[in-house]
Order: C-alpha cells, then structure tokens, then sequence
C-alpha cells in the first residue's frame, strides 16, 4: 500500500538511542483516516519507544513526524498531538483520584467547574459503558487505586476513547482484558473507525486478535521498518512470524540447567488436593492445571496456594503443609513458587539491577544472598535462553522492553527446584516466539515434578500446554473443570461465560 493523501499522521526516519544502545534506525510508519492499523515486532523490536516519541514523552535524535488534517493539509506537532489519546504499555493512572476523575483527565485543561464536573462523570459512565455496563455502574466514584490491574486497563482504555482523538494508540491494550472484554473493545473500535474516521494503532502479541481487528500492519525489527503498510490478510502467520525475525518450527530450546527433581507421580504424599464446596481437584506431580476465567474466581484460588490472603473458599492441603497457607513466606519455604501478573507493582523491582531481579528466589530458596561469581554466569545462562539482550546485568530493568521485564519474572522461577509453581499470566506481551520456547520451559519443570497452576486470559494457550483446566465463570464461581479428552475453546467459552 502507498501513502495517501488520507494520512493522519506519518514517521519518517525516526531514530533514537540509549547510550551506545541504537533502538531506532530509521522508522517508516505512516497511519491513514479510519484504519486499525497493527504495528508489530518482537519484544524490543522498539514499538513502545516509537509511540513514546509521537506522543511526545521521549525525544527522537531524528527524523520526521507530521500530522495531518481532514483536507491532507499538515498540522503543527502541538495541534497534531492534541488529537493523539494513548494507552501505555504499563498502566498510567492517578491513584487518589477516583475512575471519573482519571478518564476527565485529558479534558482538565478546559476547566473543571461544577457543571463540567458533572458533564465529565457523565461522559465517563458512557465511555466505560462500551467496554462493561456493570464495571460502568458501580467504579465512577471509587479510587483508582483500588482497582484490580484490570478494571485499571479498561479505565484507561475508556479514557483514550472518550478523549476525542482522531488517532489512538494502543500499546498491548488487551493484555489485561478478558476475551469477552476484548471482543466489546473491538466493537467499539470497529464503530468509531468506520463511523467516526478515527485512527487506531494496535500493539499485540496475540496473532489471532490482530486479525480479528486490523487491516494493516507494520513490521519493525531492530529498530527498522521492515514492512511498510501491508494488507493484514496477505501475510500468513508464518510471514509474519518470519518477517519479525523469530523461528517458527518447533525447535530445540537452549536448555537451562533444570534440576531434574525425582519424584513418584502416584504418591499420595506429593499430591497436592485444592478443594472449595463441591470441587475438589487432585494434582499430582507433573499436573499443568490451567484456570481460565474472569480474574475474580482465580485470584481466589491463586491468594489460597500463595498464602497472599487467608482465601476462605478454597483450602489447601498437601502432606506436611497446613490446612491453609498463613504467608506468602510460608508458601515458599515450603516450596511454592509464584510469578505475579502484575508485573509493574508486584513483580519487577525496578530499582534493583537484572542481575538481582532473575536471581531472587533463588537467594531466597537456598537461603544466600551473597552474588558469588557463579551467579553472574548462572544469570547470563538463564537470559538467553529466555533470549534476553540486556547490555549488562547490571542495568536496570527499566532499560528492557515491557516484554523483556516479563521473562525477567519467569526467568527469576526457571529451574529453581520447586513443589508448586503458581503463574498468573505468565506469557503477558511475551512475542510470539519465546511464548513457544516458555511453553516448552513450563512443560520440562512439570516433567521433572512440579505441579503448575496456570492462569490465563488467553484460552488457546492453555488448552495447548494445560493438562486439565479449571473454569470460572463471571461471578468468580467454579463452574466446571476440563480434562484434555474435552478441550475445546467452545467449551471454555461457555463455561466461563465469556460469550458476547
Ligand atoms: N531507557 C532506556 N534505556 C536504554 N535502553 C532502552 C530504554 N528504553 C528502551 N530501551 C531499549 O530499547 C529497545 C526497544 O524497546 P521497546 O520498549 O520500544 O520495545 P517493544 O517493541 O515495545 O517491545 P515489547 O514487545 O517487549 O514491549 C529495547 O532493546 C530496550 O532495551
Ligand atoms: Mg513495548
């Protein structure tokens, strides 16, 4: 596809370095009236570092941004980025203020009398609406910081659509959402892109919601373009996959040193049994148990096995454990390990090196946390074969992509030898690639013992890794449990409520 006069806005040789670190070598990016346009790369290909720079928030060394109007005619950078609503790869909202307040954010520069004030709490009830009727009627006048990490990313996300902006971009928006949430978020986006003109730029790492909503699509690897506006359908997965520079065959994964824990799959002494009136689940050494479901139901079970809160619904027990989990320390001096889903408050330790955030449990479960020389190679070791470019362990992770910090958390788990491994949304803004190498990291630490609970908004992953999946439904109720012989996403679907 060409440029066209309908362009709301193009980048033009957009440059940009750390350091001595070259993240853009020279972007070509250009977004028409109307469009979804997907922008994809894998992780540090340099897809937030661009939408940072047309929003303003990090400078460019170089290259060429230009906003334009209805007629084609150009805008000044400050009236184009006017009409620019984002959402960010990590969330950006005010704590103290409440869900009304933050999504009128955008809107505080016109004033805020009483009258607006009441205009602007209406506007947000009718923007949240779109996405979730029942969220809408209930959050308006509640803190922001009470909100779970994803009521917060639909907040944000109602915010960039009521903001009145032409073009919207949207940095990994679904990676918080449920799928009937995302399915809601694409109607709202079909509409306003056809009836409205509006623009929108879509971050994923999900290839099946990619097609769902874009019509073209943009390929940035190392910081180039190397796709320049291409019908979405005329590339195959493969293609894409491909063009991004990651492997698509199943292929040997560089393996870490995996302890291999011995264990007795049929002892009763090592099964783990997780019960709430009327379920009870067995799981046995070796057990990938995926939770599907809206996050209420499995943030229940998951506060029971961590010991996060004292879950009232469900107990566990396992020989030599206690009837319930009184702490997250007890959880893990007995063995359970935990990656958080919520990786910006929980999970990285942003002022702390790589070095410390990959080797922190291992400290803990070995009880040192002395950096001997061998932690560093043993730190080197884990990073690539989660395939992680870091110019030393040493830096911060901030200085890594979102998906990058990611495997940071699993990379913390990888190999430490542990009973239970409990993951929420392991895989978040992984690329397509590494998702496959973790899945074959997670199946290896259940072959040599360790039970995994797994929860995930994304159905197909744990039909395709899980060998049972426990299904919640919107209430947060267990509504049914699947054994491998009944995988279907229909069922999970139905099960959990998620139909449109
Ligand atoms: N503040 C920083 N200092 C140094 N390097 C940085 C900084 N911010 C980003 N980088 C580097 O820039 C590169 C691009 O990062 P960016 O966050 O744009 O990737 P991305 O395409 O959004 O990846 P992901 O899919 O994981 O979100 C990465 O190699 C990252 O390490
Ligand atoms: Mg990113």
């Amino acid at each position: 596809m060409s440029e066209t006069s309908t362009n709301v806005m193009t980048v033009r040789g957009l440059t940009k370095s750390y350091g001595a670190t070259s993240v853009l070598q020279g972007v070509e990016f250009s977004v028409a009236r109307g469009e979804v346009h997907a922008l994809l790369g894998g992780n540090g290909a340099g897809k937030s570092t661009m939408i940072k720079i047309i929003t303003g928030a990090v400078s460019k060394n170089d290259g060429d941004i230009r906003f334009f109007d209805e007629d084609g005619r150009e805008r000044s950078e400050t009236e184009g980025r006017a009409k620019v609503a984002v959402v960010h790869q990590e969330l950006a909202l005010l704590p103290h203020l409440t869900v009304a307040e933050n999504i009128a954010l955008p809107n505080h520069r016109k004033g805020m009398g009483l009258f607006r004030r009441t205009a602007a709490a209406r506007e947000a009830f009718e923007s949240l609406r779109m996405i979730d009727q029942g969220f809408a009627a209930t959050c308006l006048h509640r803190p922001v910081g009470s909100l779970s990490l994803h009521e917060g990313q639909m907040v944000e996300i109602a915010r960039a659509l009521s903001s009145g902006a032409e073009l919207i971009l949207l940095d990994e928006p679904t990676a918080n959402l449920t799928a009937l949430e995302t399915e809601r978020l694409f109607t709202v986006l079909r509409k306003l892109t056809g009836e409205n003109g509006l623009s929108v730029v879509f971050v994923s790492h999900r290839m099946k919601e990619i097609r769902q909503i874009a019509n073209v699509c943009t390929i940035i690897r190392d910081g180039r373009t190397v796709v320049d506006r291409q019908a979405i359908n005329e590339l195959s997965d493969v293609a894409i996959i491909e063009k991004m520079g990651q492997v698509t065959a199943s292929h040997a994964v560089e393996r870490t040193r995996l302890s291999a824990v011995t264990f007795d799959a049929s002892s009763a002494t090592n099964t783990l049994t997780i019960q709430e009136q009327g379920f009870k689940l067995e799981l046995r050494p070796g057990t990938i148990l995926g939770v599907a479901g809206a996050p209420a139901g499995p943030a229940m079970l998951i506060d029971g096995l961590t010991g996060a809160a004292r879950s009232k619904r469900w107990t566990v027990a396992r020989a030599g454990w206690p009837d319930r989990l009184q702490s997250p320390r007890q959880a893990a001096r007995l063995g359970a390990g935990y990656i958080t889903g919520d990786r910006a408050h929980k999970g990285v330790l942003h002022s702390l090196p790589i070095i410390d955030n990959v080797m922190a449990s291992r400290r803990v479960v070995r009880g040192a946390a002395i950096a001997g020389g061998s932690e560093g190679a043993e730190c080197l070791d884990l990073l690539k074969a989660l395939k992680v470019r870091a110019a030393s362990v040493w830096d911060l992770p901030n200085t890594l992509s979102g998906g990058t910090q990611q495997k940071l958390l699993i990379a913390r788990w990888l190999g430490v030898p542990s009973r239970l491994l409990v993951l929420e949304e392991p895989t978040r803004g992984v690329d397509i690639g590494t998702k496959r190498e973790i899945y074959q990291l997670i199946r290896q630490m259940a072959a040599s013992g360790t039970i995994i609970v797994w929860w995930s908004t994304e159905n197909v992953e744990l039909l395709e890794v899980c060998s049972r999946v426990v299904a919640f439904d919107t209430e947060g109720r267990c509504a049914g449990v699947l054994a491998q012989a009944d995988f279907s996403e229909e069922k999970l679907v139905t099960l959990t409520g998620m139909a449109a």
